[in-house]
């Protein structure tokens, strides 16, 4: 999969199949001042801010910045006016995702379809164009707070050209970012979105998978944890849905029964009890030089208890041997010192790692992952990570 950076040819046709979903074009996130989000995002991250929508372009109600890196955009949206209802959100959800946008053929026969599917919309299809081309965008309300939206493009605004530089729709100038010099010379290596999980209500989680299945044509991705999705420790179901080409991978939870409050609900209580996008996993093929530049920039990961890596290679390494793979091939010392998370399964082995919430309520978070062959989400760590997670709820107060 190192090659996966960029998105495979679709099969079949966009006339055949109106929701063929080729990629994740964006995220885009609400935030309560997009200027200094930018910073963060790019300081911390290393994110490219390259391009703006304010005032200055003519945008008059938001402003939006749009941070890449590799295959990832994400637009940082945030509101003008005190009548915009984006503040709502602000005051009642804290900054987060509110879109998750697939890239399509056509915007506006994808909408019809997902609309024809019992999708319920979230806004009408609109184009925005100019010399260079085109940009069509329509969206459809997901779970929560949380919408998807179709965007094709035409011309210049092709992802192609966007990643090699291209303006990201008609009102879209490039800025001049003081960082972003600095980010290409110390990369963090992050390639593109891996997979976007979702929190659910409590018995919610089936009623969001038949929606995937049902509005958007997913289907259940088959991985090798699919009928062992809870356990006593994790304190929620999981399942993931994928798209037909399963470049967007969905995973829906819920909270379930456990010891200790879980942090699903605890995610709920801090999001006024309303469903939204839990983390994004973001992919790299190198998880050591990924984690070791994200620490030295000051990112916040969760620490493990030191008894982990007493365990894990034992676990990790005889899952390996048994299913006819080589042992973890990276530096075992230095994924203790990087404080980084092994699983294994039998198509092979993954890399993690969790940060804590990007913002003060204890809500999004980002993941850092790699794949050596497997295609699962890390079950094995659950127990240990539910520990480190719970040590983090006690001091936030919340367990
Ligand atoms: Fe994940």
């Amino acid at each position: 999969m190192t090659t996966a950076t960029t998105s495979p040819a679709p099969t079949g046709g966009p006339a055949t199949d109106p929701l063929q979903l080729i990629d994740v074009d964006h995220v885009r996130f609400y935030v309560g001042n997009a200027k200094q989000a930018a910073f963060f995002y790019a300081q911390t991250f290393g994110f490219q801010v390259i391009q703006l929508a304010d005032l200055t372009t003519g945008s008059r109600e938001t402003a939006r910045y749009l941070l890449t890196q590799g295959n990832i955009r994400f637009v940082l949206e945030t509101p003008l006016n005190p009548d915009n209802p984006i503040n709502d959100e602000l005051r009642r959800f804290g900054d987060g995702v509110k879109d998750v946008a697939f890239n399509v053929h056509d915007a506006e026969k994808a909408y019809e379809r997902a609309i024809a599917n019992g999708g319920e919309s979230a806004y009408e299809p609109r184009t925005v164009s100019d010399e260079h081309g085109s940009v069509t965008t329509a969206g459809v309300k997901s779970y929560g707070r949380a919408i998807h939206s179709f965007v094709s493009r035409t011309g210049g605004y092709d992802l192609l050209h966007i990643r090699k530089g291209a303006a990201f729709g008609p009102e879209f100038k490039p800025i001049d970012f003081a960082l972003n010099e600095y980010n290409l010379k110390n990369p963090c290596g992050l390639k593109y979105v891996d997979h976007c999980v979702g929190n659910v209500e409590e018995g919610r989680m089936n009623h969001w998978v038949d929606w995937y299945e049902n509005v958007l044509e997913f289907s259940m991705f088959k991985h090798f944890d699919d009928n062992d999705i809870s356990t006593e420790y994790s304190a929620l179901m999981s399942k993931v849905m994928a798209s037909g080409n399963q470049l967007i991978k969905m995973p829906i939870n819920e909270p379930a029964e456990g010891k200790k409050k879980s942090q699903i609900l605890e995610y709920l209580e801090w999001h006024s009890m309303t469903p939204g996008v839990q983390h994004l996993a973001l992919r790299t093929n190198d998880e050591l030089s990924s984690v070791a530049e994200l620490r030295r920039r000051g990112v916040d990961f969760l620490t493990l208890p030191d008894t982990y890596y007493e365990a894990v290679w034992n676990r990790v390494n005889t899952t390996l041997v048994e299913h006819g793979h080589q042992p973890v091939k990276e530096d075992h010392e230095r994924i203790r010192d990087l404080g980084i998370l092994v699983d294994a399964d039998d198509e092979g082995y993954l890399l993690q790692l969790f940060t804590k919430p990007l913002q003060d309520r204890p809500t999004l978070f980002f993941e850092i992952i790699s794949r050596r062959g497997s295609q699962s989400f890390g079950k094995g760590n659950f127990k240990a990570l539910f520990e480190a997670l719970e040590i983090e709820q006690e001091r936030r107060g919340n367990l």
